[in-house]
């Protein structure tokens, strides 16, 4: 028996792999084995022979089986080392360009949006994505029950034990209280971020990126927010003379307030800018309401300003001719390799 059983030791240290193994295991312990044969035999033995005999086989089954663990053991160890030799990278290789990943169009249009106002010298502004009714609406002039509240599509959460409920915030304008409370003018910020709406269509999705810009100071008026939003257009689309209108609106945080369209032609079906009679709404706009310069303990009799804020997303889609902007939240990576950007610069 002990012959028997150094010839399969031998055999299981020969295994070079875990397959030649688990060949093995079938050969000596699987349905018709070798070692299940000689269990098979005990049938045949006379019974006071066949208790010893049966032991004896049941520890040699044991012996073996502890044998292919460390075998087993082993060759794992010795796999995973070749492995590891095999599948080293050189991490100083040059790039090769079929593998090089690209920018969302959402990450390139704030890139190139915060890289034009930084030249004008906006800092950058952020504020929670999670808020409360205060930041969202109450401090921007919108009081409780204020019907303008009723208009943002609220995704809010259940209130806590003092009943205090918080949203997801509908507007990046909460960043305007944010740093009116925290810094002292002249104030000049950019806040781009993610906003919540309840809504989905294919220029609406409950996720979207906004961008507000506040300006704050001394002698402020409306000459300069319609510059700034003017020549940031003309910039941002590369249209020198791109068509631009100004139309009264209502905005509860600003007063007076407008909306911004830019001309276009939507007689091919898609959307041209700089020709044609049509117009597309892009900006929401206007001078800080005083309330709200009042709610953040800055005297309106002496600072005045100008707020305004878009979509992003939507300004991507205009510009790089993205018709649905649902798909830019589908994490299709055809649709990256398509619309996205060289993380080098350029297309
Ligand atoms: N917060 C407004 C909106 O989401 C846009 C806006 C910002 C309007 C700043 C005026 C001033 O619709």
């Amino acid at each position: 028996m002990s012959q028997q059983l150094q010839q399969w030791q031998s055999e299981i240290d020969a295994t070079q792999s875990i397959r030649d193994l688990d060949d093995l295991k079938v050969k000596l312990l699987g349905k018709t084995g070798e070692i299940t044969s000689l269990l098979k035999t005990l049938g045949t033995l006379p019974p006071e022979e066949r208790k010893d005999r049966g032991a004896e086989i049941n520890q040699l089954k044991l012996v073996v089986s502890d044998q292919m663990d460390n075998r087993r053991a082993i060759l794992e160890e010795q796999e995973l080392e070749s492995r590891l030799a095999s599948e080293k990278i050189d991490v100083t290789l040059s790039v090769r360009p079929e593998a090089v990943g690209s920018l969302h169009p959402i990450t390139q249009v704030f890139g190139e949006i915060i890289s034009y106002f930084s030249k004008f010298g906006f800092d950058i502004a952020t504020g929670p994505e999670i808020e409360d009714e205060e930041h969202n609406f109450a401090a921007l002039n919108m009081p409780d029950h204020h019907p303008a509240r009723q208009s943002h599509d609220t995704f809010y959460f259940m209130p806590d034990e003092s009943g205090i409920r918080k949203l997801l915030r509908t507007h990046t304008s909460t960043v305007q209280i944010r740093t009116l409370r925290q810094s002292q003018p002249p104030i000049r910020i950019l806040a781009p971020g993610r906003v919540f709406r309840c809504d989905y269509d294919a220029t609406h999705t409950p996720m979207f990126h906004q961008i507000e810009g506040l300006v704050i100071d001394k002698d402020i008026n409306f000459g300069h927010l319609k510059s700034t939003v003017i020549e940031f257009c003309r910039h941002f689309f590369e249209i020198p003379d791109l068509k631009i209108r100004f139309r009264p609106s209502f905005f509860p945080f600003t007063e007076p307030s407008a909306e911004m369209d830019i001309g276009c032609d939507r007689s091919g079906g898609g959307i041209k800018f700089g020709k044609g009679d049509d117009w597309l709404e892009v900006f929401g706009c206007g001078m800080v309401h005083p309330n709200v310069l009042k709610n953040c303990g800055i005297d309106p009799d002496e600072y005045q300003g100008f707020a305004f804020g878009f979509g992003v997303d939507r300004f991507a889609m205009l510009k790089y001719g993205i018709p649905d902007l649902r798909s830019m939240f589908e994490s299709d990576n055809r649709w990256l390799a398509h619309y996205g950007f060289s993380p080098f610069g350029g297309k």
